[in-house]
């Protein structure tokens, strides 16, 4: 369910037509749904209540202050990649104490900022990092929170760029030597060991894998356990895929199905579970506003030439991704519908959102709307041919406001610099 709806044959966002943002903004643009963004995030909580659990959103799938601080209000915590992450996440108000820090290549200085700033752990992703930190956190007279993440092997059956949680993937540390460097962590003056982590992959539309993973963490904090060690943490990663196709909302496990996952295999476990949940929260609440430019008809296909092209949207042409796309002029019920490649205007050929879609016809000028593109949108857009970074508008109601400028040409020039030797 989102708040992208047509109205009197245009598309709104909440209360805000689409196309009066287009007016005002110019295109192509993101656009964000407040009241969407709350419901998922509401519906995700509502699924995991009375399980002791901490909600970090993955700031990775999203990092507009906007969005983070809309969640902060909701009592959502955070999951970040990087000092500049970790830096986004407290500047929007998440409370350090609810912020987790993953990824496997963090630098003295991002550890420093961890430590400094107070959060609730370090996922500690090798052991070389493990050694790191507790040479970092003894040279600042302090004790790292850590959880070691674990690899444990289960293959997420989602795409290769995005699974994490094989021994081939560079995440975690292989879960038959966890064991081993956890007791060895025990034994450091700079590291406060409290459990365990991981995250075996993004968009997994199978519930089997997490259900492998899930009974794999709960049986070895029993082994853990019965080692004497304690554990106190266990946080599961995030990872539910959602619905992209939406003609079939039944594509992907509904939160509750995927809770019910959880509560059988670590309800028991008697620990404080942590999840990172990232698209689920994000992906339906965000839109990406195009124009069309030109309608070229060639001899075997019809081109729909978007002013977006895959430096704004890059999921499409890096994951074989499926975005919905839809007309802002609500298409009469008994429409034509024709095929049509929807293409951005950049050098490339997979500068391609969509190949042979179904659509009804639409002018040059019209608006296109690129649905569930609220996660691993925005956050992963360039600047690539020299085009300008987008802007990120946030709709509330009947309210709108641009969350993030339109970083524009000039200053993107501007930052090259022309060596003396070049001149004359
Ligand atoms: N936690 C960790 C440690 C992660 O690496 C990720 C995502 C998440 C949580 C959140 O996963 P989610 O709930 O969003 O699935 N750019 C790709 C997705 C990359 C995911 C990377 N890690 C895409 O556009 O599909």
């Amino acid at each position: 369910m989102d708040h992208f709806t047509y109205k009197n044959g245009h598309l709104f966002a909440e209360d805000v037509a689409l196309s009066e943002i287009a007016e005002n903004v110019g295109t192509p643009f993101y656009a964000y749904s407040t009241a969407t963004l709350t419901r998922h995030y509401n519906v995700f909580a509502d699924a995991l209540n009375e399980l002791n659990a901490l909600i970090c959103f993955a700031v990775k799938a999203n990092s507009n202050q906007a969005v983070i601080k809309t969640l902060a209000n909701l009592g959502a915590g955070a999951d970040v990649v990087s000092g500049g992450e970790l830096m986004r996440a407290l500047k929007a108000g998440i409370p350090a104490h609810k912020i987790v820090f993953s990824g496997v290549g963090k630098t003295d200085d991002e550890i420093q900022l961890a430590l400094s700033s107070g959060i609730k752990q370090i996922n500690v992703e090798s052991e070389p990092e493990l050694d790191r930190i507790n040479l970092v956190a003894t040279d600042m007279g302090t004790v790292a929170n850590v959880t070691l993440r674990v690899n444990p092997d289960v293959d997420a059956k989602t795409h290769e760029k995005i699974s994490t949680g094989k021994l081939e993937n560079k995440f975690g540390i292989e879960w038959t030597r966890v064991g081993d460097v956890y007791q060895r962590a025990t034994d450091m003056a700079g590291v406060n060991i409290r459990g365990l982590s991981m995250h075996i992959g993004s968009q997994l539309l199978d519930l089997q894998p997490f259900h492998d993973a899930y009974t794999r963490a709960a049986d070895m904090v029993a082994e853990l356990r019965n080692a004497g060690l304690s554990v106190e943490v266990l946080d599961i990663g995030g990872g539910l895929g959602i619905p992209y196709f939406e003609d079939n909302e039944t594509e992907a496990p509904t939160p509750e199905a995927y809770a019910q996952v959880v509560r059988e295999t670590l309800s028991d476990v008697g620990v404080e579970l942590v999840l990172e949940p990232g698209r689920m929260i994000a992906g339906n609440s965000g839109i990406l506003v195009s124009r069309v430019i030109y309608v070229k008809e060639g001899s075997t296909r019809t081109f729909l030439i978007a002013d977006a092209g895959m430096n704004d949207l890059i999921r499409p042409t890096l994951y074989s991704a499926f975005h919905k796309i839809i007309p802002e002029k609500e298409p009469a019920q008994d429409a034509e519908l024709i095929d049509v490649d929807v293409v951005g205007p950049i050098c490339e050929t997979g500068d391609t959102f969509a190949k042979g879609r179904k659509m009804a016809k639409v002018e040059a000028g019209d608006l296109l709307v690129m649905r569930t593109a609220g996660a691993y949108g925005a956050v992963q857009s360039n600047t690539y041919n020299t085009r300008a970074l987008i802007p990120e508008v946030m709709v509330n109601g009947d309210k709108y406001v641009i969350v993030r400028e339109r970083v524009c040409i000039d200053d993107i020039i501007a930052l090259d610099r022309v060596p003396d030797w070049l001149d004359g």
